[in-house]
């Protein structure tokens, strides 16, 4: 099961998993804001969100103009939040069981949902941590001037009076990171339990590395704000790829060497592929062939520092070079 990618349902797959069996567990999972098809959790049809609400209908091309309301359209549309919280819960009690006692586990969730993930983790005996921000250099925005809408509709006074109002969000520049931890025995100590399991502490070279590398100044080091560009090696292989070093960062914080990392929701891999570059072993779930077969690709390209026998020098270069190889041939695949 070590250094493989799986395909099928990780909610399922898990249960077979022994327990206190992985060091780390980290992972985008779906943000459950109908991105995509895999990315829509509730069960209601009765949305305009992945199915068709009377409004939706009505509204026709309209409604692909204005994109997707926050508010819903539809009443049922209100629940999708806590239906999120409950989907959380359906996969949160294996993965506590196979995470060692102390082990990190790192999620990628939305923002408008991260609450929802934190308490169903919790409930399901999980402590929060903390919660990381990866704020990015860019991110699409789009939000409409709400005077523009009074100007073809002819409403003169409210087109003044609105001048320089917008609807929807500010951009969207940070992604929460959400740091949960597995409890260690009650009535033990953290040091005994990093003895017993090498996990509970997090690793201050990792974060001098990461901070060296980007040339922070002193009195930003050790800072819960992680700034990490996508790359262009980081794109074209799944719609929320995320940077390959930000993933080593989460990686070689809070494991050591030869220790089992797992991403239930590997899309195209990039858990794994940090996983391997660092020596780590890796355990990939995912549910979609198409993205099972380009995280396979990825990681056959990508060669493991062995616990033993750090070689991997010049690792940039070579991840680079395997991202076109594998571009090249996965456009195919992905059509
Ligand atoms: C947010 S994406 C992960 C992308 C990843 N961070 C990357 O860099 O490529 C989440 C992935 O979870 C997969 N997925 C959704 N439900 C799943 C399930 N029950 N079991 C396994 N994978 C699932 C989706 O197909 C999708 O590729």
């Amino acid at each position: 099961m070590l250094d493989k990618i799986i395909v099928g349902d990780s909610i399922a797959l898990i249960k077979e998993f022994p327990d206190k069996f992985v060091h780390a567990i980290i992972s985008d999972i779906p943000y459950g804001i109908c991105y995509d098809d895999w990315d829509i959790i509730h069960n209601n049809t009765n949305t305009a969100l992945g199915g068709a609400s009377v409004a939706q209908t009505e509204a026709g091309n309209v409604f692909k103009r204005r994109g997707k309301p926050l508010n819903g359209w539809s009443n049922s549309d209100k629940k999708i939040p806590l239906e999120y919280q409950q989907w959380c819960e359906t996969w949160a009690p294996d993965w506590l069981r196979v995470l060692k006692p102390g082990g990190s586990c790192f999620i990628f969730a939305g923002r408008r949902y991260a609450h929802r993930c934190i308490s169903a983790l919790e409930n399901c005996g999980f402590t929060f941590k903390d919660m990381l921000a990866w704020e990015k250099e860019t991110a699409p925005h789009r939000a409409q001037r709400v005077s523009e809408i009074y100007k073809r509709r002819g409403d003169e006074e409210s087109e003044r009076k609105w001048s320089g109002w917008r609807v929807a969000n500010l951009r969207p520049l940070f992604e929460p990171v959400l740091w949960f931890q597995k409890p260690y025995k009650t009535g033990a100590t953290l040091a005994d339990n990093i003895l017993n399991y090498e996990v509970g502490a997090w690793n201050e070279e990792a974060m001098s590395e990461y901070n060296g590398r980007n040339n922070f100044l002193d009195e930003i080091t050790q800072s819960n704000i992680i700034r990490i560009a996508t790359e262009k090696s980081d794109r074209g292989l799944h719609e929320t790829q995320k940077p390959l070093k930000l993933m080593e960062l989460l990686v070689s914080l809070v494991t050591t060497k030869g220790a089992v990392v797992l991403d239930p929701f590997a899309g195209s891999g990039t858990t794994c592929v940090a996983a391997k570059n660092l020596g780590r072993h890796y355990i990939g779930i995912e549910i979609n062939e198409k993205f099972a077969q380009i995280a396979d690709e990825r990681l056959s390209q990508t060669q493991m520092c062995r616990p033993d026998n750090d070689e991997c020098n010049n690792r940039d270069f070579k991840n680079n070079d395997a991202h076109y190889n594998i571009q090249l041939r996965l456009d195919s695949i992905v059509g």
